[in-house]
């Protein structure tokens, strides 16, 4: 199985993205695919694991970099896994008036099962707004 880690920006800022558009299409998508892993946004950035079989993961991800809803994508890491590190697709996404604790107890349960490397990409993020590199 493949991983692939990315970031990038949104290309519509705030809660006026398309969250609820990519949510439905990625569901229904993933599901048949095979396909698991988390979309964390905060309205202005994207941080996605994408990880299932190779066959499914690159075609789905070239589609992804074709999107106009974001912009800037810079893949992390891109590794060979054996096992799903997400059990299911899900997304998080914190909006202005959310409560950071809140959001941040529902991103570490999501990031259970996550390699080291894969969590502190995430944990980084959310806490200064930028990407470990
Ligand atoms: C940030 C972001 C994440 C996305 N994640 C997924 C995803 O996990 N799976 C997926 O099929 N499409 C995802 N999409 C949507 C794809 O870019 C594309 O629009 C979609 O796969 C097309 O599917 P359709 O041909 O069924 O309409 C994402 C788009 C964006 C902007």
């Amino acid at each position: 199985m493949r991983q692939i880690v990315y970031v990038s920006l949104s290309s519509v800022l705030g809660d006026a993205a398309d969250l609820a558009g990519i949510l439905t299409q990625s569901r229904h998508n993933n599901a048949i695919d095979g396909i698991t892993g988390l979309l964390w946004s905060d309205g202005k950035s994207f941080l996605q694991v994408l990880e299932g079989p190779r066959a499914s993961v690159e075609p789905c991800f070239s589609r992804i970099v074709q999107d106009s809803r974001h912009h800037f994508i810079r893949v992390l890491s891109d590794t060979r896994i054996t096992a799903h590190q997400f059990g299911g697709w899900n997304m998080v996404h914190r909006r202005a008036d959310d409560r950071a604790d809140l959001h941040d107890a529902q991103m570490n349960r999501l990031l259970t099962n996550a390699s080291h490397s894969v969590r502190t990409q995430f944990t980084t993020l959310v806490a200064t707004g930028n990407v470990a590199t």
